[in-house]
């Protein structure tokens, strides 16, 4: 059993499904084994409460991995001279969408670095091309920090969700990990905008980033209780051998989990993905989320001939995969731990009436 305040904590964190700055810290400094198993069984069984044994899937294609951007944690990142740089033509996306339809996805996320050469024209046909093909499936982008103005075009013409990690809610940790030109002011704007525009939204954060503490956690958990996201997408840090990072220690599977779980009790019906890069740190790394209270895993359906190039961190899984190899690979690493992948959209349980409209 856990220790007297721990167990008190999480259970008023489960009931009432907020807790204070300071009671956070504590949270965050005194987790230890014991008190992980006691969450890992609370998280999972609220999960169970909202979504059963099924497992929502997202095909993720990665269409583009150059940026303008400098973060100092990225392998894309635009200083890293010997990354290969790519970029998909909307055929190829959408042939990635086809191969990923036949293969049971109702949801493609499309993910790239802030790449200036797609227009807001471009992103707008290709969203539109994914919807008129592919009519019962929900496109979620995540392309960066953009004006209101292009994220209202983009979700007028069709795309239902958002993906911005706000990275880290503790502004001068932000501002450790980013160049000067990105705020975390503008970060946040951008979060609201989308929410306010109408998307479900996801937002989140990389957990061991260099610098990070108990108390930018703290940070990280109020900002996202006030931002009240549809979807939290959590995974470590783990460093690029390319950037100013390179030497630094990467997050662990224990602290990952740990925010997985009380993120859970803290938002019982979002959309948590067990992430690639916690699979990248542990083999059984995303059983492992989900049994910590994960609801979504999103294998890849990028083109075997780029997946290497995006390469945001070292030993990257899934490089070498078919989509349909990702596809069957989880599906089995979900069965093996009791659940199943449900062929559905996947949508916050908030948002399940539109799913029944289309
Ligand atoms: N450009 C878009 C954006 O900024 O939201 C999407 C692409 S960005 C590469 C996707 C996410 O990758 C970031 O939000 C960041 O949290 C994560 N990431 C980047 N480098 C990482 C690293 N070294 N370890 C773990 N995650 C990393
Ligand atoms: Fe890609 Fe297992 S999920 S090979």
């Amino acid at each position: 059993m856990p220790g007297d305040r721990i167990r008190i904590l999480l259970g008023r964190l489960e009931r009432e499904h907020s807790l204070s700055r300071d009671e956070w810290v504590y949270l965050f400094e005194h987790r230890d084994a014991k008190s992980l198993e006691y969450l890992k069984q609370k998280a999972r069984a609220v999960a169970d409460r909202y979504f059963g044994k099924d497992i929502y899937t997202r095909g993720l294609i990665e269409f583009t991995n150059h940026c303008r951007n400098d973060c100092l944690y990225c392998g894309i990142r635009r200083s890293n001279r010997n990354a290969e740089r790519y970029r998909l033509t909307r055929e190829e996306i959408l042939q990635c969408c086809e191969d990923g339809y036949t293969l049971g996805f109702r949801t493609f996320v499309l993910q790239g670095g802030e790449d200036e050469s797609y227009s807001d024209e471009d992103i707008v046909e290709i969203v539109r091309s994914i919807k008129a093909g592919f009519p019962d499936c929900a496109v979620t982008l995540s392309i960066g920090e953009k004006s209101r103005a292009s994220y209202l075009r983009f979700f007028e013409a069709g795309a239902d969700r958002y993906l911005l990690r706000h990275e880290t809610a503790d502004f001068g940790h932000y501002r450790r990990l980013h160049p000067p030109e990105l705020s975390p002011e503008h970060r946040r704007e951008c979060l609201w905008n989308l929410k306010e525009i109408g998307y479900q939204v996801g937002t989140g954060f990389m957990v061991g980033a260099p610098g990070q503490t108990a108390e930018c956690l703290a940070e990280d958990m109020l900002f996202i209780r006030e931002l009240e996201p549809h979807m939290v997408g959590i995974g470590p840090f783990v460093p690029h051998h390319e950037t100013p990072l390179a030497k630094e220690p990467g997050g662990s599977v224990e602290l990952t989990l740990w925010c997985i779980g009380v993120l859970r009790l803290m938002l019982p019906q979002a959309l948590i993905p067990a992430t690639t890069a916690l699979g990248t740190i542990a083999p059984d790394g995303r059983e492992q989320g989900i049994l910590a209270g994960a609801n979504v895993v999103m294998p890849n359906l990028s083109p075997v001939a780029v997946r290497k190039k995006y390469e945001l961190y070292d030993n990257k899984i899934c490089t070498g995969e078919e989509a349909a190899e990702c596809r069957f690979c989880l599906a089995g690493r979900m069965e093996r731990i009791g659940y199943h992948i449900a062929v559905s959209r996947g949508d916050h349980p908030s948002r399940r009436k539109e799913e029944a409209d289309v």
